[in-house]
């Protein structure tokens, strides 16, 4: 009887979604359902994001205001509006600790806030990224003492494959992992994703569906880290990467390009390959090539400083007291979001040998306090003049709309990450190295 209401409700567009974390991955989502008519609430501890929502004002680029003006999302902090809902979305960071582990706290605070309002005839779906197993333990196992689990409340997880940036995948475009911890689950999450997405995607278990989300980005892990490893080895032979990437893509079958780069950065691929080690190490295996991958990729950011250090070397150029611009910082191309940003690394090993930064983002306009980092720096303009008073330049996030010709031109040397400029000439200059 429960079952039928809710899925009633929400065919009829008349059940209230909550999403929980109005983030990269939430803030659309939530948009996505007010957009097809479902009243919708964000819930975040960020008061500033509330109130810019409030105020029809986006904090995403990609995300225009006037969609979130037109949208009429009503967002709050107020998580006794919990109550109100027919639908709770969990879409709250899960970030590693200090030491490589997992770090569930927000998902567990998260569950603690709204606990008190949860009540019958809801479905509430995770959406975070995390290992095998944590829809059971931190969801089913919170609730499955007050409720009867897929009678009167259900639980879904459906990870979120989000892409910022990407204009030929959008949110809903992408089809929709859907699992459920019961049949019954199952039946109300599909017919809730249906509601917005295009394809649905339906796995046998949460843990199945955890795990996929895991593969889609170890894959990439996996793969840039191959790729890295093999313009290190390039680069030793003196064999541009880059022209080796594009013969061997000539394959109509069996090879998929990956592209090298400073290392890899956002909420996913850095994270997830030590999320399924963990869980692999608490069963007694030791997914070293996994783990490698993650390792190789964080390291990068040493071998291209290492790079720049031997190049400084044989000009007999004095590095302290030298200055770099730095090109990019977002985490990717095209995208404001700079957490993990492998160009925060680099600026920061840069700085401890006493070289001064600035950098340009198109992105990015200022850099503000981070646990990690508190560089205290503008954007600054891309120009003729600002190129010329740099010792060199580093291209690390190869955005489209930056004037690559004008940074050829003007700049003294240039170590470029990403292979947007030494891609082009097969026989590099002493101008450009590739790093
Ligand atoms: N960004 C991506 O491209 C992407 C893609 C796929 C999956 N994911 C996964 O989705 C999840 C969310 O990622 P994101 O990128 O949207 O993170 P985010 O940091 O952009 O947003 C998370 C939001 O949750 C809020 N929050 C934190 N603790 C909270 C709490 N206790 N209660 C309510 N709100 C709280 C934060 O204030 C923030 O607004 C993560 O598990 C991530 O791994 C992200």
């Amino acid at each position: 009887m429960n079952k039928k209401n809710l899925i009633k409700k929400i065919k009829q567009k008349k059940a209230t979604v909550g999403v929980v974390g109005l983030g990269y991955v939430g803030l659309p989502l939530a948009l996505e359902f007010c957009k097809k008519g479902f009243k919708t609430i964000g819930l975040d501890i960020d008061k500033k994001k509330i109130e810019k929502i409030n105020l029809g004002i986006s904090y995403i680029k990609q995300i225009k205001s006037i969609n979130v003006i037109k949208k009429k999302l009503h967002a709050t902090d107020d998580f006794s509006t919990v109550k109100s809902c027919d639908v709770i979305v969990l879409c709250v960071p899960t970030p590693l600790s200090k030491n490589l582990k997992p770090d569930l706290s927000y998902m567990q605070k998260t569950i603690k806030s709204i606990t008190p309002f949860v009540s019958s005839n809801q479905l509430i779906s995770l959406e975070s990224t995390s290992y095998p197993g944590t829809t059971i333990d931190e969801v089913v196992n919170k609730f499955k003492l007050k409720f009867n689990i897929g009678r009167n409340l259900f639980i879904c997880y459906s990870p979120e494959r989000e892409d910022p940036g990407n204009k030929k995948y959008k949110t809903i475009d992408v089809p929709k992992i859907i699992s459920g911890h019961t049949k019954n689950c199952l039946e109300v999450g599909k017919i809730f994703y249906a509601a917005v997405f295009k394809k649905l995607e339906p796995v046998s278990s949460t843990s199945a569906a955890e795990f996929t989300k895991l593969l889609e980005n170890i894959y990439r892990s996996v793969n840039i880290g191959l790729i890295n490893e093999m313009k290190i080895i390039a680069d030793l032979m003196k064999l541009d990467i880059y022209e080796i990437i594009k013969a061997a893509s000539t394959k109509p079958f069996g090879f998929k390009a990956f592209y090298p780069g400073p290392g890899t950065g956002g909420h996913c691929i850095p994270i997830d390959p030590f999320y399924m080690s963990w869980k692999a190490k608490k069963l007694g295996y030791d997914s070293r090539f996994i783990k490698n991958s993650g390792i190789i990729n964080t390291k990068m950011s040493t071998w291209i400083v290492n790079k720049i250090v031997k190049v400084f070397k044989i000009k007999k150029i004095n590095l302290a007291q030298s200055e770099f611009l730095i090109i990019g910082v977002a985490y990717k191309k095209n995208v404001d979001d700079t957490r993990e940003s492998p160009a925060f690394t680099i600026m920061k090993k840069l700085q401890a040998k006493k070289i001064k930064i600035s950098y340009h983002d198109p992105y990015v306009p200022q850099l503000y306090k981070t646990r990690n980092y508190d560089f205290k720096l503008k954007s600054i303009e891309l120009t003729e003049k600002n190129l010329k008073k740099y010792s060199a330049v580093i291209i690390v996030t190869d955005h489209d709309n930056i004037k690559y010709s004008l940074i050829e031109k003007n700049s003294k040397i240039i170590f470029d990450c990403r292979g947007k400029l030494s891609a082009k000439n097969k026989y590099l200059s002493s101008k450009i190295y590739s790093v």
